[in-house]
């Protein structure tokens, strides 16, 4: 089995400290590992695991190859990205990556910007499902809902074959939140973790037959890369004709080999100021206080200092986050609108 760690995403909700330069998977948000060392870790003691594979942009090549030095891991190869085009490109150059060893490995996709708090657990359910994705399924990992969260796919269970594992009766990537709502109420569905395991060839006759012309641009692409060392760059001019989209719309809503396995393993995806706060070990005020921090009469705030004392006084429900060269205060469920800030900022560049 080789891990494909996709490392490629900007995680602009975590403004200001995710930023283009330095994006929240090489970046550590409570614990002391970065969430790229926490996942590549969080892989120890799996039954036959390979070196992963990472996907990652050009920029943050060295950011990429020195986490996984200081963690005393190394990586069968990273390759290169000279533009972001969403996952299912990602994947395909990963898989093509995998099958120039001569066989046909299995390959567990895993984005490096999720929290995992039971490891244990998240490895329970992954080595059942290697023999699942040794016949041929397409294996996603779902998640029990709590909300009706519009970020996520969602997957309506089928019939079940065996060890808790079932069908894809469908699946709906970011539903609208009238329809997330309708499927929460219904209990039928699970969401999607974003963390599959298939076999490489498998994943490319699926984009051979759903999305051909993402699979050409990315074989010649790669046919096209330059090695250097770990490295391996990605054509620019072949990989920039490639149409953008994300596996879960290219492969997994159109499959009819998708197979759910249920992870209960504390998973969250931490995509925004308020969800880390949700998931992180709080005071008695409800306050999460990363770094120098007074408070006085405030309750269920999230504050990071990164460089400076904060002080909080009869304030509720804030998200403050100060940085060497930027200050965000915003009311906790208004998180989610962060990217806007982001977008105002780039326009303003
Ligand atoms: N190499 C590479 N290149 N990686 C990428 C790229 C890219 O162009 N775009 C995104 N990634 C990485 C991100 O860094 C992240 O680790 C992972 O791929 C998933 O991308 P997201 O952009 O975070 O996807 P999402 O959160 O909107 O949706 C996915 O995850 C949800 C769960 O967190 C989907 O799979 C949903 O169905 C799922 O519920
Ligand atoms: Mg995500």
């Amino acid at each position: 089995m080789i891990p494909v760690i996709l490392c490629g995403g900007t995680g602009s909700r975590l403004w200001p400290l995710s930023r283009e330069a330095y994006p929240k998977q090489f970046l550590s948000l409570a614990g002391s590992d970065t969430m790229l060392q926490a996942t590549a870790l969080r892989l120890d003691g799996l039954p036959g695991l390979r070196p992963p594979i990472l996907v990652c942009n050009e920029e943050h090549r060295f950011a990429a190859a020195e986490q996984l030095q200081e963690i005393d891991r190394a990586a069968q190869s990273i390759l290169l990205e000279p533009c972001a085009r969403n996952t299912a490109p990602a994947i395909a150059l990963a898989a093509l990556a995998a099958l120039e060893g001569g066989d046909d490995p299995l390959l567990l996709v895993l984005p490096a910007d999720h929290a995992v708090a039971d490891t244990e657990a998240f490895r329970a359910a992954v080595a059942p499902a290697a023999g699942l994705a040794e016949q041929g399924n397409l294996v996603t990992f779902g998640i029990v809902p709590s909300c009706a969260e519009t970020g996520y796919g969602y997957i309506r269970r089928g019939e079940g074959i065996g060890d808790g594992a079932w069908k894809v009766a469908e699946f709906v990537e970011k539903p609208d939140l009238a329809t997330a709502e309708k499927y929460l109420a219904s209990g039928d569905y699970a969401w999607n973790s974003g963390m599959f395991l298939f076999r490489a060839s498998r994943y490319i006759e699926e984009l051979a037959q759903h999305r051909p012309e993402i699979l050409e641009a990315c074989r010649a692409a790669f046919a096209g890369a330059a090695r250097d060392l770990d490295f391996t760059r990605i054509d620019g001019e072949a990989f920039a004709a490639c149409p953008e989209d994300s596996v879960d719309y290219a492969v997994m809503e159109k499959t009819e080999s998708a197979i759910v396995v249920p992870m209960d393993a504390g998973w969250s995806d931490v995509g925004s100021w308020s969800a880390l706060w949700e998931l992180a070990d709080k005071d008695d005020d409800g306050n999460l206080l990363l770094g120098d921090v007074l408070t006085e009469d405030s309750e269920g705030c999230l504050v990071r200092a990164d460089s400076r004392l904060v002080g909080l006084l009869g304030v509720r429900d804030l998200v403050v986050v100060d940085t060497d060269d930027a200050v965000l205060v915003a009311e906790k469920h208004r998180v989610q609108d962060v990217k806007k800030l982001v977008t105002q900022l780039k326009r303003s560049e």
